[in-house]
């Protein structure tokens, strides 16, 4: 599905990633873990062509992701809901969806479908369609950032610590909907600090440590290797 290898990246002269290597397969969560400035979101960055590769492969099925322009990486079936979430805050719920879906199938029939299945499954959303993005409350507004990264109907989903600063109930929604995805045979790439978060629900865990490969852990390996990975994490 993804597997990325030899991934040298960084910002001009700053090199942050390097000889960085990771797998996400479909059907499965993967779990990218690693410190503040471990370089987890400038991996993320890469995949999406925003942050651009100095060398090594993005492949995704049979796609280099590192040689297009970031404006194709979402129409390669990449959806990215960004760290801080980034809506357009002075918009509509309904009109953020209509930015997502305008990135999405341009069938008119699937377009309606993937709408109405976004308010299906982020009830709360439908219920505030033309509230404005910037009024909506830090778990709302992660739903939507969520919506929007959904409705290109991606096989890839990447989540850059999605349940940052929410309270229970909405970790709880966003962890189901990662979890529904990962069903429906998404793979999902998720950015998590909080082992506790994650130690039901990754089916693969990568350890990133100062921009290189520090450990891998496959389902298995999860639970027996829990105090290396917290030793990893300086938790
Ligand atoms: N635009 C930029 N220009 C230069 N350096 C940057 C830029 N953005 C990030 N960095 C640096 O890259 C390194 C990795 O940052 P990154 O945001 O990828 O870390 P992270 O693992 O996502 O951290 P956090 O857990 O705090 O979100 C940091 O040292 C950071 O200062
Ligand atoms: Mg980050």
């Amino acid at each position: 599905m993804l597997k990325i290898d030899g991934l040298t990246a960084g910002y001009g002269q700053a090199t942050i990633l390097r000889d960085v290597a990771l797998t996400a397969e479909a059907g499965e969560i993967t779990v990218l873990m690693g410190r503040n400035g471990a370089g987890k979101t400038t991996l993320m960055k890469a995949i999406m062509g925003l942050v651009k590769a100095e060398a090594g492969r993005i492949v995704l099925d049979d796609t280099d992701l590192a040689q297009l322009p970031a404006y194709k990486v979402p129409g390669a079936g990449v959806g990215y809901v960004p760290q801080g979430r980034r809506l357009f805050s002075e918009l509509t719920i309904a009109q953020n969806i209509e930015i997502g879906l305008g990135a999405g199938p341009k069938d008119a029939k699937l377009r309606r479908e993937t709408r109405d299945e976004m308010l299906e499954l982020f009830p709360r959303l439908g219920e505030r369609m033309s509230q404005r993005a910037g009024t909506l409350s830090g778990g709302e507004q992660q739903m939507l950032a969520t919506a929007r990264a959904l409705c290109l109907r991606p096989k890839l989903l990447l989540l850059d610590e999605p349940t940052e600063g929410l309270q229970p109930s909405m970790i709880e929604a966003i962890r189901q909907v990662m979890v529904q995805m990962r069903d429906k045979g998404l793979a999902v790439l998720l950015v998590e600090q909080r082992i506790d978060a994650v130690l039901e629900l990754a089916d693969r865990i990568s350890v990133i440590e100062m921009g290189r490969n520090a450990e891998d852990f496959t389902k298995a390996e999860i639970a027996p290797g829990e105090a290396r990975l917290r030793a990893h994490l300086g938790v």
